[in-house]
């Protein structure tokens, strides 16, 4: 790809405000590993990992990064790459192991001691609820199928923000709810690995209530903390300016985006999805209010863009969209409804390692369309971009990982014409801190600025982590 934006970082870190937050992030169950230790239960993915067949080579999540035992000197290096602030996520298998019920105070303590390490380091603290490490007695229920969860997670809210809602800068209570509930229950890619669109959809409905209720139980603890949901919002253009795909590429942003856009922000699914699918979301008096809760900021995780056309064979390839590969889902209701056909949308054969496309416009493309779309859109951050790239160390244990940096300069730049177009960007949060464990992908696939030797733990910043520290110093420097 023939770079056309700056990779200067003084220049780019000049393009944001002054009060712009840089991150990195990471997850519980990628990086944390000690999955049996100080009384953590076992979460969906520790069950599907072990499943023949369903990650990568049989990798799993049981020592993933050793972050559970390394997480200060993993904080120092935070730090020492510059940036203001962290977003990680709390294991919910830790803190109820049964997913309700009994409290495991090592839990507790775990993210008492992470957070105050944060605190001590001057980082802003950025935590999810969930990111993805459903309790497994809760999936003997049904999971997210199961309206109790909702409940259930509202309780395991209120013990988190009561030990540490007095340090936290911003809470997200779910983390890209389309994987939760579409990947993991429709496609069959993640824990739980269903495929049903009727478990999908109910999965939804839940997952948004879940959401609400959450929200309700954090500010009864403490009226100020900042809420927010973090959504992969897909990023989809029309193969044309024909009506027909015009309309294909509004089904495919409804299906995709506005089943969570919809109930957060406006209280309401999209009245044509509903006609169409809406019983299986099994909706019941007062939910929508429940869900239809003011947020302090959102976030919105972007790796790829989606293109679609109409299909008048009514068969929903999903390829392009979720970039989950050719998923025929014929004679599925959500085709019959869908009507689409992807197509690659780059106009450029380059892919990252893990196969998606680069598109770096599609950031800013569904910033505008949201915004345009949702008048009660509180700022946003960036809470997840970047890319895969699987180079290691060379000879003399430097990691050039160019094309990473390539990717983030570009996405970078889009970001700015967001800004200045007004739409309220607060943050940029690159994914991730370290390689890690990419969930069906295993330790294949490596998206972290930080490079990990899994024999060894060693830590080794990659050229493109240099490089992001020095944006993030060059911002500091201009304070
Ligand atoms: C989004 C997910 O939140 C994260 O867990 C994952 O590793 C990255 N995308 C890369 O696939």
């Amino acid at each position: 790809m023939t770079q056309k934006t700056t990779q200067d970082p003084a220049e780019i870190a000049g393009r944001f405000p002054q009060d712009f937050t840089w991150g990195l992030a990471t997850a519980s169950y990628q990086i944390e590993g000690a999955t049996k230790t100080d009384g953590r239960g076992p979460c969906i993915w520790d069950a599907f990992s072990n499943m023949p067949g369903r990650v990568y080579q049989g990798h799993n999540g049981d020592v993933a990064c050793d972050h559970y035992n390394r997480w200060e000197s993993d904080l120092d290096l935070i730090k020492q790459m510059g940036v203001d602030a962290y977003r990680f996520s709390i294991a919910w298998p830790r803190i109820l192991p049964q997913g309700r019920g009994d409290v495991n105070e090592k839990g507790l303590d775990f993210y008492d001691r992470l957070v105050d390490g944060m605190v001590e380091r001057g980082l802003k603290v950025f935590p999810t609820l969930y990111h993805w490490d459903l309790p497994l007695a809760l999936a003997g229920y049904g999971g997210w199928t199961d309206r109790d969860t909702a409940n259930a997670f509202a309780e395991y809210t209120s013990h988190v923000v009561k030990r540490i809602g007095d340090r936290i800068d911003a809470l997200a209570t779910f983390n890209e709810p389309w994987c939760s509930t579409y990947l993991g229950h429709w496609i069959g890619k993640h824990a739980p690995g269903e495929r049903s669109i009727d478990a999908a959809l109910a999965a939804v409905h839940v997952t948004n209530l879940a959401h609400g209720l959450s929200v309700q139980a954090a500010r009864a603890e403490r009226s100020d903390i900042p809420m927010g949901t973090v959504i992969n919002a897909q990023s989809i253009f029309a193969a044309s300016d024909k009506e027909e795909d015009k309309a294909a590429a509004e089904r495919a942003f409804q299906f995709h985006n506005g089943v969570f856009f919809g109930p957060v922000f406006d209280g309401a699914y999209d009245a044509e999805f509903e006609a169409a699918l809406g019983d299986k979301l099994r909706v019941q008096d007062g939910d929508m209010k429940i869900i239809n809760q003011p947020l302090d900021w959102w976030g919105f995780n972007y790796y790829f863009p989606g293109m679609v056309k109409h299909d008048p064979d009514k068969r929903a390839d999903l390829t392009g969209v979720g970039a989950m590969g050719s998923f025929d889902t014929d004679a599925d209701p959500a085709s019959e409804f869908l009507a689409l056909k992807a197509v690659p949308s780059s106009g450029s054969d380059a892919r990252t390692d893990i196969g998606w496309e680069m598109r770096p416009d599609g950031i800013s493309h569904l910033l505008t369309q949201v915004y345009d779309r949702y008048d009660n859109l509180p700022p946003v951050y960036i809470t997840e971009n970047g890319a895969c790239y699987n180079m290691g160390p060379d000879e003399n244990g430097v990691v050039d990982d160019q094309p990473r940096q390539d990717y983030i300069a570009d996405h970078l730049d889009a970001l700015a014409g967001s800004l200045n177009e007004g739409i309220p960007l607060k943050g940029y949060f690159a994914w991730s801190l370290m390689d890690n464990f990419e969930w069906a992908e295993g330790y294949k696939m490596r998206f972290g600025l930080v490079h990990v030797d899994y024999e060894t733990q060693v830590r080794t910043i990659k050229a493109s982590g240099h490089w992001y520290a020095d944006i993030a110093r060059a911002h500091d420097a201009a304070q």
